[in-house]
């Protein structure tokens, strides 16, 4: 066996004897020819077998291989930038080869199958390539957002996932038994930055968050991650800087990296290239007038009946869908009604009806990717609030407790991982966007 290698350096190995270990991802032959498409998790590889260079048993070997069999290949490196079809210009002519495993009949064929099909199999589904090109895709975004932060100064603070208290509403919870207590699955790490940010000043908490909603959208998931950053002495407008410039970093990383992949995804680059400082911010009244004014124009009954909006109420899937569809950038809409919002949303001073809140919504239709908001600092403002949001205040005391200790200005967001993935590669469904999806419907596998 020589030197093993990843499918992804293979271009480094030109003219050399490497080995490469994976699984058969498909295979055609004809004749004394044998064609091995061989992936190896980092990349596919085609690995030629001529029935002149090697033994007999090693050809039948290799036309016995059946999908997903796993193998080991001696070989030597070649370009082939000539024959169409082979990927990334290199193939390996194969020398050696080790069957480690000959696979039973693979249940999904390179054919159209339904997504419920695919969802059980999900197991096995995550090594097709457009999963496989997603989730890469995905695992660059967090690097990206993680090292943007990093570098910026901010302090990565792991919150907890059991939380004896609602952190974002009351209705969205998933109960779990907690020795002899009840406890919640984290909604948000938000409160407990809080408490994190007043001791390091900028930090961030990125993990899972549990949402019992029962909405079976293309944008909701049951448990998703969630990036937090919390920011002592920071206004709203500052916050919409904060997320713009991570954005757009974000963005700049996965057009460096990632294009084969996007191209796999058949993603319209150009749509990402146009992510540039600055996005437009719009007001939430500015936002209402320009959902009226789509409504009175579409002439699509059913687009009209969804696009139905009294100022007041939240935005919904609809309404963030047409209004992004008006700009080729993301869009901050900020000043949010107060109702609509989470109970510790700073008021917008002389017009308490609404608060300092601000959405980010995707462009293409694809809606909400951030909340954020400046939080109120003001100790008795926060009890208020905190008994009209319904629950016990002496379960928030530790909360309020940040308000007599030293109160501050602060604000933060929340950026969904998952719907940002959906945007980026450009795909019409949360659902495939995390390894082992949480749905309403579906905990399996
Ligand atoms: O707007 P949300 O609910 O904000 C919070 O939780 C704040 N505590 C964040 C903060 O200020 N620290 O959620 C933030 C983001 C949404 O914009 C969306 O991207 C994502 O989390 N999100 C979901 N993603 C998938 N499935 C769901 N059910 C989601 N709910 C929210």
């Amino acid at each position: 066996m020589a030197n093993p290698i990843r499918i992804q350096d293979i271009a480094q190995h030109e003219g050399e004897t490497v080995t490469l270990r994976g699984w058969l991802y498909a295979k055609t032959g004809k004749g004394k020819l044998q064609f091995l498409q061989l992936r190896d998790g980092s990349g596919i590889a085609q690995c030629v077998v001529f029935k002149g260079e090697v033994s007999e048993e090693l050809f039948q070997n290799a036309k016995d291989l059946t999908q997903e069999s796993s193998l080991i290949v001696t070989g030597s490196v070649r370009a082939n930038t000539k024959a169409p079809g082979v990927p990334g210009g290199y193939e390996v002519g194969v020398e050696e080869l080790q069957v480690l495993h000959i696979a039973e009949s693979f249940p999904i064929a390179p054919k159209e199958h339904g997504v419920e099909f695919l969802m059980d199999h999900r197991h096995l589904w995550l090594r097709s390539r457009q999963q496989w090109a997603a989730l890469r895709i995905r695992a660059t975004i967090i690097r990206a957002i993680r090292n943007w932060l990093d570098d910026q100064g901010f302090i990565n603070m792991d919150t907890p996932i059991i939380t004896p208290t609602a952190g974002e509403n009351t209705t969205h919870l998933f109960e779990v038994s907690y020795f002899d207590d009840a406890a919640y699955l984290a909604q948000t790490g938000q409160l407990y930055n809080e408490a994190t940010m007043a001791a390091f000043g900028k930090v961030y908490c990125f993990g899972p968050t549990f949402r019992a909603e029962k909405s079976k959208t293309r944008r909701h998931l049951a448990e998703f991650w969630m990036v937090e950053p919390e920011i002592a002495f920071c206004s709203l407008e500052e916050l919409m800087d904060i997320e713009e410039q991570m954005l757009v970093y974000v963005v700049e990383q996965v057009l460096a990296k990632h294009r084969p992949e996007l191209e796999v995804l058949e993603r319209d680059v150009s749509k990402l290239e146009a992510i540039t400082s600055p996005f437009p911010r719009l007001s939430y009244d500015e936002a209402v007038e320009k959902v009226a004014e789509i409504r009175e124009q579409t002439e699509d009954d059913e687009l009209k009946a969804q696009l139905d909006l009294t100022w007041g109420d939240d935005f919904g899937s609809p309404h963030e869908t047409e209004l992004t569809k008006l700009f080729d950038k993301p869009v901050f809409v900020y000043h949010y009604p107060t109702a609509a919002k989470a109970f510790y949303m700073e008021p917008v001073e002389g017009r308490p009806e609404v608060c300092r809140s601000v959405d980010l919504l995707a462009p293409e239709g694809y809606g909400e990717i951030i909340g954020g908001s400046e939080r109120i600092y003001d100790l008795e403002l926060l009890e208020r609030r905190i008994e009209e949001f319904g629950v016990n205040k002496d379960d928030y005391q530790w909360y309020l407790d940040l308000r007599r200790f030293g109160s501050v200005p602060h604000a933060g967001f929340g950026l969904g991982i998952e719907r940002t993935v959906t945007w980026l590669t450009g795909q019409d469904h949360i659902r495939a966007m995390i390894p082992f999806p949480r749905t309403l419907n579906r905990m399996n596998p």
